[in-house]
């Protein structure tokens, strides 16, 4: 395995949160309103990540991506800041770069936390296309250059809380999956969206692993109401650059008030249907993993509790467990959606 030792690491490869913090107060600052001037009236709220101090200089230089073309570096040249406020940002500390892109759950390539890091070199990312099909008005295949040609380019700080307990806080850049989903004209048989992850065994060696539990391609599926959302979120990068391959390049879901699982990776197929989906967890074993999935502390996972978690980043003394929210701290934007539900019945 490929999985560097902490001492194999150089401080250049870790993002500093406080280095982003204020680079992004900065450019908030100072950048955004010199691109204002620049571009014309209502840009003031845009940023440039070319920008005097580069948003992409944060990555590490030896991080695994494709490089992009023309486009993805236009498209990342402004990117709207986070407000400074609830829900679309928390002001709880960041889970570094480097455990953010190394510690993952990405069966594609490998169960253990370091494989979607350690196995993903072969992935190409670029160019990307995702089939629109079901109960919409423009199904067909489309390259992704187009879907994210209409759409704004957001910064996003949200919690990631996974099912097994643990959890991080992550600056996402993408833009809602209501943009997207409104560009097809779904109709009004249109109840579910149903999502599939690319099945590539050449580049993806978890699929080809003899030990691979999953029915492949990985599926998730989300209720209309859900998908249309204003905190659902669709992931094109993170830390103010690209997604890398372990993180779901080049686009995946976030949805924050779930458990992990729901938020599936390097998305190739939308489904727009009127009957619940199969989604790859809740098929493999549904008494442990709900459809719905929302984060919950009064409903435990049969085999742990689900009232703590443990933050990351951790060292080998140091491990950080707090108090797990009902909706992972989102529910006043989101609990309206299940009202009238048993949430211990819907887990
Ligand atoms: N999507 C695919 N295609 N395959 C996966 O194995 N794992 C899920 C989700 N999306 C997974 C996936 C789980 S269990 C979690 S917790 C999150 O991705 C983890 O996202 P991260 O690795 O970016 O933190």
């Amino acid at each position: 395995m490929l999985i560097k030792k902490p001492s194999d690491i150089k401080p250049s490869e870790i993002t500093s949160e406080s280095v982003y913090r204020s680079r992004r107060r900065f450019i908030r600052d100072s950048g955004a309103l010199a691109l204002g001037m620049a571009v014309g009236a209502g840009s003031s709220s845009t940023l440039s990540a070319q920008d005097g101090d580069s948003l992409k200089a944060r990555a590490p230089v030896n991080m695994k991506r494709t490089p992009p073309d023309s486009w993805w570096e236009d498209k990342f040249a402004t990117i709207k800041p986070a407000p400074d406020s609830e829900p679309f940002f928390t002001g709880e500390t960041l889970t570094p770069y480097r455990d953010v892109t190394r510690y993952n759950n990405f069966y594609e390539f490998g169960m253990d936390k370091g494989d979607p890091f350690a196995n993903s070199g072969e992935f190409k990312s670029d160019p990307w296309s995702v089939e629109i099909t079901g109960e919409v008005a423009r199904p067909g295949t489309y390259h992704l250059e187009d879907i994210l040609k209409p759409v704004d380019l957001e910064e996003r700080i949200y919690r990631l809380r996974c099912v097994e307990a643990w959890s991080m806080v992550i600056p996402w850049i993408g833009f809602p999956l209501s943009d997207l989903i409104k560009q097809f004209e779904p109709n009004s048989k249109a109840k579910y969206v149903e999502f599939e992850t690319l099945l590539d065994p050449e580049t993806m060696p978890g699929i080809r692993s003899r030990f691979a539990i999953i029915d492949w391609p990985y599926r998730e599926g989300l209720r209309m109401d859900e998908a249309m959302n204003p905190l659902t979120l669709m992931a094109v990068g993170l830390y103010g650059d690209y997604l890398p391959p372990q993180n779901g390049a080049p686009m995946r879901l976030i949805v924050p008030w779930k458990y992990g699982f729901k938020s599936i990776k390097s998305i190739v197929k939308i489904n727009f249907r009127e009957t619940l989906p199969n989604t790859t967890w809740n098929d493999l074993q549904s008494r442990e993993y709900g459809f719905f999935a929302n984060v919950n502390p009064n409903v435990h996972h049969p085999r742990w509790r689900q009232d703590m978690e443990r933050r990351l980043p951790q060292t080998l003394f140091s491990r950080q467990y707090i108090e797990t929210r009902i909706f992972n701290g989102y529910g006043e934007h989101v609990a309206h959606m299940y009202d009238g539900m048993d949430l211990a019945r819907n887990y």
